[in-house]
């Protein structure tokens, strides 16, 4: 295989992060939260990868504001106050094994729907036109919006 691929196990530099090969998980949702935060069961999931010997992992995405919803609660929720912690207890144990973890965040604009989260909330949008695939209708977004969104 090497000779096929010499560059498979060699370490690569992405940015300011060096990956010791070219393997990699992309980025897959698995529906293992609770309440918003990854469980244990996340974080295992993800170690055993790391112990395989991947170079990088990608969390699944992670919603970044309570206007993007799901069709499915069991999201990470990456704008709790208490997100980091949870992303820190992630991080460190894949880092114990020697790979890298990069966060996806998302939003899924009107692709969700109003009611999967903890709460009932009006989806925002860039537009206001109906979801395909879930029939919700979101708000456009106002300027100010997006800028809290960035934020
Ligand atoms: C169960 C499952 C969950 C996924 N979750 C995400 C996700 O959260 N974010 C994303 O960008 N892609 C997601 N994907 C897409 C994968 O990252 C990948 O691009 C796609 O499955 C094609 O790669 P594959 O042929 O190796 O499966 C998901 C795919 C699967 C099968």
């Amino acid at each position: 295989m090497s000779s096929e691929y010499p560059h498979l196990l060699s370490p690569l530099t992405i940015g300011s992060t060096e990956v010791r090969n070219r393997i990699m998980q992309t980025a897959r949702a698995k529906m293992y939260s609770q309440n918003g935060h990854d469980s244990q069961r996340d974080v295992d999931y993800q170690v055993a990868r790391a112990k395989g010997g991947a170079g990088l992992l990608i969390t699944r995405n992670r919603l970044v504001h309570p206007t993007s919803t799901t069709g499915n609660q069991r999201f990470m929720w990456a704008y709790l106050k208490d997100a980091v912690a949870t992303n820190q207890r992630l991080t460190s144990a894949v880092h114990d094994h020697g790979a890298k973890i990069f966060e996806q965040l998302n939003h899924f604009g009107g692709n969700a729907t109003f009611d999967s989260a903890d709460d009932i909330r009006v989806l925002w949008g860039p537009s206001n036109g109906k979801s395909p695939s879930y029939g919700e209708m979101p708000k456009a977004m106002e300027r100010e919006d997006i800028q809290e969104l960035i934020a």
